[in-house]
């Protein structure tokens, strides 16, 4: 061996060793998933940044159409409203400290909003997150919970995507402690409005100690991979007439990890029931429509989402 090649693979162990994630940017735009078409999702890049310690300040900062990086800095409790947040939005966590408490994040009537890095917890009588007639909305990195000591309906869903909501994508977040999860889709009786639209992305999310809605998916379609069910008794319902793609998904102690209910489909490959039936039709979506390069095999998928889902980022 010549000393310049001792020198190059002296130097090129450790380098290989320490290389690290990208570490996060306020900028980051959807990468993944149906939020990756119709244009992308953005969020507020190449706006200005607000700072928000206030439920006062980040109604205000939300509002409107402009470009722009909404930074909360801690914690906020409300009781039951709804924060609307306007088109071109990046709505972000500072750190983990960011949990919010009781009020609704609405993403409604508009386009190109990000939702990041921030836990909202026990939402009386409404949803943590409700995407609704929207239009590229990316969510990474939430955390959204309740409890299951209170009746079925005291909370609502945890994160719901409804009214034709489109090109959402769901990545890294823990759905957890909760009764009805993520509904897509609210009602048999919306199929005119639904139809043709509700396509929905979740990949690499934590999904725990939930009694059903891992997704229910009506009329849509949806893209459900790299995700770790533990303890969550019903999971995936596909609906009059979603047509699902179920890849690569990890299921630990569920009773009906994939079903169909009122002609509901989907195609199912890579999963891990973990001893459970998938018993849903068998559906056409054979392809996502966007270049998948992060499906990772179903014996690596329990590690690599408990490791990096919920509030894990620092800005
Ligand atoms: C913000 O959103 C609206 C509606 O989606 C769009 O028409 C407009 O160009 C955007 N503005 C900026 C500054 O990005
Ligand atoms: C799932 O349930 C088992 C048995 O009750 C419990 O030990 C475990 O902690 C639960 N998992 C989570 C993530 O809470």
């Amino acid at each position: 061996m010549s000393l310049g090649l001792m020198a190059v693979s002296a130097l090129a162990a450790p380098l290989s060793s320490t290389i690290v994630k990208r570490a996060a940017s306020l900028e980051d735009v959807a990468t993944t998933g149906y939020a990756t078409l119709n244009g992308g999702t953005t969020g507020g890049k190449g706006g200005s940044t607000v700072n928000v310690a206030t439920l006062a300040e980040l109604t205000a900062a939300v509002k409107g159409d402009t470009a722009s990086i909404v930074l909360i800095t801690g914690p906020i409790t409300g009781s039951g409203e709804n924060v609307k947040i306007g088109s071109n939005k990046s709505v972000i966590g500072k750190d983990k400290s960011v949990v919010l408490t009781d009020f609704t994040l609405t993403v409604k009537d508009v386009k190109n909003v990000i939702i990041r890095n921030l836990a909202i917890a026990k939402v009386v009588g409404g949803d943590a997150i409700a995407v609704q007639v929207a239009q590229n909305v990316w969510i990474d990195h939430v955390d959204l919970s309740s409890d299951r000591d209170h009746d079925k309906d005291y909370y609502d869903g945890l994160l719901d995507i409804t009214h034709a909501g489109d090109f959402v994508t769901v990545t890294n977040s823990r759905l957890h402690d909760h009764w009805k999860c993520s509904l897509v889709g609210h009602s048999d009786n919306n199929g005119e409005e639904d139809t043709g639209h509700l396509r929905v992305t979740y990949n690499k999310n934590y999904w725990y100690n939930i009694n059903s809605r891992g997704p229910s998916f009506r009329f849509g379609t949806g893209h459900i991979y790299n995700n770790y069910y533990e303890n969550v008794s019903d999971g995936i319902n596909t609906r009059d007439d979603a047509q699902l793609l179920v890849q690569n998904n990890v299921w630990s102690g569920s009773k009906k990890p994939l079903y169909s209910t009122d002609e509901g489909y989907a195609v199912a490959n890579g999963n891990d029931f973990g001893g459970a039936e998938n018993t849903a039709l068998a559906g056409t979506l054979t392809a996502a429509p966007y270049t998948v390069t992060d499906l990772l095999a179903a014996s690596a998928v329990k590690a690599a989402v408990v490791a990096d889902s919920g509030v894990t980022l620092s800005f």
